[in-house]
């Protein structure tokens, strides 16, 4: 008998998903089709409803429709010793390579500035900086994180990254631990923020930490909204220190339409599409996955879900 992989994602996409199991030889159920205490054996999911998973016995693993885990944290929300696999697709790290290396490009290039200049029909020239004369910041040296700066490198930007633990990536100055971030911040022309959403990252984009970046930088946050202080990003704005910020992410999606963010004049909202999920390539993370479990061998992209990611 066919082994069972049920799919909770928020998006209407059964059939491209049913289509991307084809070669799995699984039966694929919709989550709202699952029947009380129906037993399953894998399940792919995003923002699972408290006791939702402890429902259906025999779950062998938990996969992450997202890179990021925080829509697993909650009281009651994973059934205590399956593993959690994130998702680490193909597509979800081009997607987030272009977003990132866009925006990083669109500022350096002063676009923002252009495109005033044409709304005012002013034939004006800003004098362009050399990428080898500018430094992008990366924190959160992971899958992502790592795409991003060798994405990059190409262009010619310094490049220096920051993470927990000590790394060695060939082209990238690396910073570690609590007590290198703020010297790191202090040398980033441009600071993306591609970190895990937990206990130890919530609010570390604040001005405690932020003060330190020259003069006129860019904030790029693609990491999660809880990440950053919406009222210390807009003070900043203000000031003049920070240059512009670029946000994908908000500690409330969809954000409310009155929030002042949206009608900054050096602030680029997107809503939570830096990058996405799409089947067909995370069906094959996901298949493989399950074909190491039916061989007994150990999975790949485990979550520490004590550590939040
Ligand atoms: P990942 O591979 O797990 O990498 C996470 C990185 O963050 C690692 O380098 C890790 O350090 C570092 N880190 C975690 N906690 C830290 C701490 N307390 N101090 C310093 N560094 C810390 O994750 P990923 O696949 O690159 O994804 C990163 C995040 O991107 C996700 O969690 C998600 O929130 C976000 N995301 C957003 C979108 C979007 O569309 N906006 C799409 C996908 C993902 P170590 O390497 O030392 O462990
Ligand atoms: C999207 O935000 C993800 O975590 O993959």
């Amino acid at each position: 008998m066919a082994e069972t992989l049920a799919i909770k994602a928020d998006f209407e996409r059964f059939d491209e998903w049913t289509e991307a199991f084809r070669p799995g030889n699984l039966e694929l159920v919709h989550w709202d089709d699952l029947k009380a205490g129906q037993p399953l054996d894998y399940a792919l999911v995003w923002y699972p409803e408290p006791g939702a998973l402890h429902r259906h016995p025999g779950l062998k693993i938990i996969f992450s429709v997202g890179a990021g885990l925080d829509h697993l944290v909650g009281e009651n929300i994973l059934p205590p010793g399956i593993p959690v696999v994130r998702m680490v697709e193909t597509a979800l790290t081009l997607g987030m390579a272009e977003y990132v290396v866009y925006h990083v490009l669109r500022h350096h290039r002063f676009m923002p500035q252009y495109e005033q200049f044409q709304r005012d029909r002013a034939w004006e020239e800003i004098l362009q900086i050399p990428a080898n004369q500018r430094t992008v910041g990366i924190l959160g040296m992971g899958v992502l994180g790592t795409a991003c700066a060798q994405a990059l490198m190409p262009f010619g930007f310094s490049i220096i990254g920051w993470s927990r633990t000590e790394k060695r990536l060939e082209g990238v100055e690396h910073y570690h631990g609590a007590d290198q971030l703020d010297r790191m911040i202090s040398r980033c022309d441009y600071l993306v923020c591609l970190l895990p959403y937990t206990r130890a990252t919530r609010h570390i984009l604040r001005r405690e930490h932020l003060r330190h970046l020259p003069e006129g930088a860019v904030l790029i946050n693609v990491g999660r909204g809880g990440l950053q202080v919406e009222d210390d990003l807009i003070e900043m704005l203000d000031s003049g220190h920070l240059g512009a910020a670029v946000l994908d992410v908000f500690e409330k999606e969809p954000l409310p339409p009155d929030n002042p963010l949206w009608s900054h004049p050096r602030v680029t909202i997107t809503p939570h599409v830096a990058s996405m999920t799409l089947p067909e390539t995370s069906a094959r993370h996901v298949l493989a996955n399950i074909e190491r479990c039916r061989a007994g061998l150990p999975l790949t992209h485990v979550a520490d879900m004590a550590r939040g990611y």
